[in-house]
């Protein structure tokens, strides 16, 4: 047995599970929480060492890390993903929304556009909406199965619209795409060729499956381009809530300009009980991350098996990388409303509501599956029954009468 198969008890007070936002969000309680890209699994062993030997030693006083926080991230990276990365263009952040809320008031003016690729991680709208700037869509499109850049479009709304920066989501959170090289270097190209920022979020690039292989954008720039690059262990060491962030921006003076900025709002300050764990993490925690890859990897080819024999009235967008899974349900032919009955009432699972990433997406939904086995086949097994069982009469008097059955 895995040490990935042991089933914890959901805690009220993680936001998946609690009961408060389960029945504001879904109108239920009594559903398997699946919605939140967080992990059921215990952090590795030394991370947890890390943390205990602070806890044991009751003494808080003020306490840096971030050389050695900035050392393990560069090493990481070169042993991982062959990238060199300089310490020295480091900046750290109390988590990466919040250094792209800086990076986007720092780097643009009001008004101005920023693209995003949607369907996309939602706190991308709220973060540049609330900056005062304009969220610019560049939809990505479905090519023979795979989501890809549309480069077209990007285009035309570089040379038409105020763009100042690409808001970037590398692997991408929720379709799961790891962007190749020539992707990354088209990307590159047009925002050199319209002189316009990468912003590029790399929270999720530590879960990448062996087919695949990440490459920052750090990788095909110098520090002439501007760019900037967000990353954290969080989703990698499953550390959402004791996890800090940090920027990494080449170019000398867009660095300086930034970090007098944060350092002004005291965010760079973090705490020492997510500096040691990352350290931990960095230094001691890829044997974790493989077995876990490993795991998930298994867990993927699970589900492709089940999906294919069982559910084939369901499409899913096989991952990357990230453990989330996009499944596409518009086959079933019911209207939103009837799905979302069939999905929480009946199969009894919180899924991500695929509209949260882009409006028109209302036929999809997320599914965070970095959970043990047993619970995913268990969530697959009840959502089965409810689509071969068709949409109940307990669903709403109002709906359309063809998506329920005779009653
Ligand atoms: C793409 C992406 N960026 C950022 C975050 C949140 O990062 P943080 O909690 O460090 O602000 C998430 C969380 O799901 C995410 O998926």
């Amino acid at each position: 047995m895995s040490q990935f198969d042991i089933i914890h008890e959901n805690q009220n007070n993680f936001a998946k599970s609690n009961l408060n936002y389960l029945k504001g969000m879904f109108g239920a309680t009594d559903v398997m929480p699946l919605w939140i890209a967080d992990m059921d699994f215990e952090i590795a062993k030394p991370i947890q060492e890390a943390l205990q030997t602070l806890v044991t030693r009751n003494m808080y006083a003020y306490e840096f890390n971030t050389d050695e926080v900035f050392k393990a991230i560069a090493d990481w990276n070169l042993k991982c993903h062959q990238l060199k990365l300089n310490p020295k263009s480091f900046i750290q952040v109390s988590g990466v929304l919040t250094g792209i809320g800086v990076l986007i008031r720092e780097l643009t003016e009001k008004g101005d556009g920023i693209l995003v690729q949607t369907p996309v991680y939602h706190q991308f709208f709220k973060v540049i909406e609330s900056a005062g700037r304009k969220v610019i869509h560049n939809k990505l499109k479905v090519v023979a199965g795979q989501y890809q850049m549309d480069f077209e479009d990007m285009e035309r709304k570089l040379k038409t619209l105020n763009i100042k920066a690409i808001l970037l989501c590398n692997p991408h959170n929720p379709v799961g795409r790891v962007w190749t090289k020539q992707e990354l270097q088209k990307l590159v190209d047009l925002t050199n060729k319209y002189n316009v920022t990468i912003i590029s979020d790399e929270i999720h690039s530590g879960i990448v499956y062996s087919k695949s292989q990440f490459n920052s954008i750090a990788s095909l720039t110098n520090s002439d381009n501007h760019i900037a690059v967000l990353g954290s262990p969080a989703k990698t060491f499953g550390m959402q809530s004791i996890s800090n962030g940090y920027l990494y921006i080449p170019n000398k003076e867009t660095h300086k300009q930034v970090k007098n900025t944060i350092g002004s709002l005291y965010l760079d300050h973090g705490n020492i009980l997510s500096a040691n764990a990352t350290i931990a993490a960095y230094t001691k925690g890829e044997e974790w991350l493989d077995d876990l890859l490993a795991y998930l990897e298994k867990t993927m080819h699970w589900i492709e098996n089940f999906m294919q024999k069982e559910l084939p009235e369901v499409t899913l967008f096989k991952p990357e990388g990230t453990y989330q899974i996009w499944l596409d349900f518009s086959k079933l032919n019911l209207s939103d409303a009837a799905l979302k009955h069939l999905v929480v009432h009946q199969a009894k699972l919180a899924l991500t509501p695929g509209d949260w990433f882009e409006s028109s997406h209302t036929q999809f939904m997320r599914m965070n599956v970095a959970s043990p086995l047993a619970k995913i086949q268990q969530a697959f097994h009840q959502l089965k029954k409810a689509v071969d069982a068709g949409v109940d009469c307990s669903f709403n008097q109002n709906a359309n009468t063809n998506d329920c059955c005779s009653c």
